[in-house]
């Protein structure tokens, strides 16, 4: 007891008010330097509701020693005032480290002082520390579902978008996160199933581009907007590129389509995407993505995925192309020159079938393809 006393009494605090010229040795208590200790120079500060000015005077106003030759930047290298002095690197209660680490600046969260001294930040204003939603927690995007403002109460967050409590219908299990109870890191389910309900299909890189930001108020869809965003490219939905990004014709999603749609061989006119498959009027439409692959094509054409042939499209006559086969299609292909039927005789050449298909190819034996329109390949034997 004599001992404490004797201690206590050596190491009384002076009184700061009273700035020194010549500092004498020993004018703050033992613990000045010791973080656990009552007497620690930032508990000193606190209790002083942050007046640096008071330390300022014997420290100097560039705490660089002043008189009292001990500077505060020898340890403080960025200045005792600086943000990083009283924050570090940020906060670790309740889930700050969670949200630091999914790169959440802190006006997410906080209004941010500029300066210590700012209004509103510490010395004018009583624990606890406000929470004041930026902008991202109270984004409604289209189609999204809102009820009211996001709000912080009781440590709960409520209607804050970035956690799915806006998004519609998206199955979310912890939309209402608590804020010292953080949800378990390293799952897709809190804030939207995954998939969400309204999905029929779980290979979310099919039609959510993979490097797509994440959480930010957008709702991303294909690599582009419109119909090519997921299959397709700029000139066409029609693949290549196929749902796996295939570009190549051996591949069984891009195959044969442009050859029907460009119709390069000038056989005939476009085959529009509407003969081989039911064409959604949007991406949500019944029909087009609720259902794993492959895609759908029109029954009546037979199409045989194991052989990758069409087995009773009338387009072809009897022959039955591969899809994923390359190289040019001859006349003869699909039916002869001339057919076997009664109304030909095998002398019959291309420069003599005009004499009785006059819609359908020219004196030299050529396709007659007019606007995107020709008699040849459209369903109709045209004679005279
Ligand atoms: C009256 C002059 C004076 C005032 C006012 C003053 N100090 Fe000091 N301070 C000193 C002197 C002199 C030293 C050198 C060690 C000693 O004498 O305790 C010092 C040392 C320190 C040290 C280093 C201790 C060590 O052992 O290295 C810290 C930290 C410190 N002061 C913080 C503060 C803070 C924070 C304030 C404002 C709340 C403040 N001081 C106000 C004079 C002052
Ligand atoms: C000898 C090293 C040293 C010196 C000199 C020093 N400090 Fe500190 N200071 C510390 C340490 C260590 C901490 C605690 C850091 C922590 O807890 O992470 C601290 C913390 C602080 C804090 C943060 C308090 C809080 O509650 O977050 C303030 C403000 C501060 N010092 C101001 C000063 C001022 C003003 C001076 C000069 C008058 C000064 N320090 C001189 C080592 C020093
Ligand atoms: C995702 C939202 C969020 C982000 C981002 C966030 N905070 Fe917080 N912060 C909170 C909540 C919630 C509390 C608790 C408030 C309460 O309990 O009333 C809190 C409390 C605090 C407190 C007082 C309690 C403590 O632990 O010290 C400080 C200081 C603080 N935050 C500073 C920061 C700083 C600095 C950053 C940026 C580095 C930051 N916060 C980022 C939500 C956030
Ligand atoms: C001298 C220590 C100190 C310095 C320097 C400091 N802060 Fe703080 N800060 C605090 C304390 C203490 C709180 C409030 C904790 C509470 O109310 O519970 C706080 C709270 C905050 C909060 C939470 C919102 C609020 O105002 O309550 C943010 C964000 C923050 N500070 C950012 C900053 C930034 C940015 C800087 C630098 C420009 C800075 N602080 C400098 C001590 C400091
Ligand atoms: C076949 C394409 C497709 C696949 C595959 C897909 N999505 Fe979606 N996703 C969509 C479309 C289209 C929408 C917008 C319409 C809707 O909400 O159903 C959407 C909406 C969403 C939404 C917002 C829901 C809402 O309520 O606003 C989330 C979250 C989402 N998808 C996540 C996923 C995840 C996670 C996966 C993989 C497990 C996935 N999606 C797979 C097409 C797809
Ligand atoms: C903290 C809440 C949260 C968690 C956890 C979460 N998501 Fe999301 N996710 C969202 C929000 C909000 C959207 C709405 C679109 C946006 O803003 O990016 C979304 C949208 C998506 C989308 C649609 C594409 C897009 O970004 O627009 C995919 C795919 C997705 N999330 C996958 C995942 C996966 C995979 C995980 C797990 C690793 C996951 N999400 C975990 C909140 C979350
Ligand atoms: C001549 C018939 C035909 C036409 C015309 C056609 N498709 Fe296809 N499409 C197919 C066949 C055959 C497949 C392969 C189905 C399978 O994988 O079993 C297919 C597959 C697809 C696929 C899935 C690709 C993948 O990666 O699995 C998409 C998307 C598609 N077609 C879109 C279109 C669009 C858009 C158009 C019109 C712009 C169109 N198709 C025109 C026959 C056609
Ligand atoms: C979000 C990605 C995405 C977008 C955007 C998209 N599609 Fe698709 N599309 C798919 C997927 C996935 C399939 C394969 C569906 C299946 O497995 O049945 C498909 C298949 C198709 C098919 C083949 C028939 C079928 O339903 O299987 C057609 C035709 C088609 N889409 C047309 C369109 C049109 C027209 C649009 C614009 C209104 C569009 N697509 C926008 C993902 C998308
Ligand atoms: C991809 C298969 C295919 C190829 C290749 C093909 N045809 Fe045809 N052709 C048909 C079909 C199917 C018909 C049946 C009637 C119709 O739909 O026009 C037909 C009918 C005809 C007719 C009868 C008139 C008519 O329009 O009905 C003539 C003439 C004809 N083709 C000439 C040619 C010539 C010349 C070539 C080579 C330049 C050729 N065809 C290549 C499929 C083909
Ligand atoms: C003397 C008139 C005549 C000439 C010349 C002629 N055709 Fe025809 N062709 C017809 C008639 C009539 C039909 C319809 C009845 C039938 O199918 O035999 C027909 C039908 C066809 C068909 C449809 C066969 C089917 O199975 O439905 C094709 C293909 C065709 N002609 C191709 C040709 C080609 C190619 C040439 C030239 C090499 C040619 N025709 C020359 C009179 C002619």
């Amino acid at each position: 007891v004599v001992v404490v006393a004797f201690l206590a009494a050596c190491s009384d605090a002076r009184d700061l008010s009273a700035p020194c010229t010549t500092c004498e040795a020993r004018v703050h208590p033992d613990g000045i330097l010791d973080p656990s200790s009552p007497a620690f120079h930032g508990a000193e500060l606190a209790r002083r509701n942050w007046g640096f000015a008071t330390c300022a005077t014997c420290h100097g106003t560039d705490f660089r020693g002043g008189t009292s030759g001990v500077s505060c930047v020898q340890c403080h290298t960025d200045g005792p005032t600086a943000c990083t002095t009283c924050h570090a690197n940020g906060p670790t209660s309740g889930a700050h480290v969670q949200h630091r680490s999914a790169q959440l600046a802190c006006a997410e969260c906080h209004r941010v002082p500029d300066r210590w001294d700012a209004p509103g930040h510490i010395v004018d204003d009583a624990a606890p520390a406000e929470v004041v939603f930026g902008p991202r927690a109270a984004l409604t995007p289209d189609g999204a579902q809102r009820t009211g403002p996001p709000t912080f109460e009781s440590g709960t967050c409520r209607n804050v978008y970035c956690h799915g409590a806006t998004m519609d219908h998206a199955g979310g299990d912890a939309t209402e996160p608590h804020w010292d109870q953080p949800a378990p890191t390293g799952t897709c389910t809190h804030c939207h199933a995954s998939p969400p309900p309204s999905h029929a299909r779980r290979d979310c890189a099919t039609c959510h581009p993979a490097d797509a930001p994440h959480i930010d108020g957008v709702l991303q869809i294909g690599t582009s907007t419109g119909c090519s965003g997921c299959h397709g490219d700029g000139s066409s939905p029609a693949p290549p590129r196929d749902l796996a990004g295939n570009t190549s014709i051996t591949s069984l999603g891009v195959g044969a389509h442009r050859a029907h749609l460009d119709s390069p061989s000038g056989l005939r006119g476009p085959v529009a995407c509407t003969e081989c498959h039911a064409v959604p009027a949007t991406v949500t439409s019944p029909g087009h993505i609720d259902s794993e692959l492959p895609a759908e094509v029109t029954p009546t054409l037979g199409w045989e995925r194991a052989s990758a042939t069409c087995t009773s499209a009338w387009c072809h006559g009897p022959s039955r192309p591969v899809w994923t086969r390359t190289g040019d299609v001859a006349c003869g292909t699909c039916h002869g020159i001339p057919p076997s039927t009664p109304s030909h005789t095998p002398a019959m050449t291309l420069a003599s079938c005009a004499t009785c298909h006059p819609q359908t190819v020219t004196a030299a034996g050529g396709i007659i393809v007019q606007g995107g329109q020709s008699a040849h390949m459209n369903g109709v034997v045209d004679a005279q």
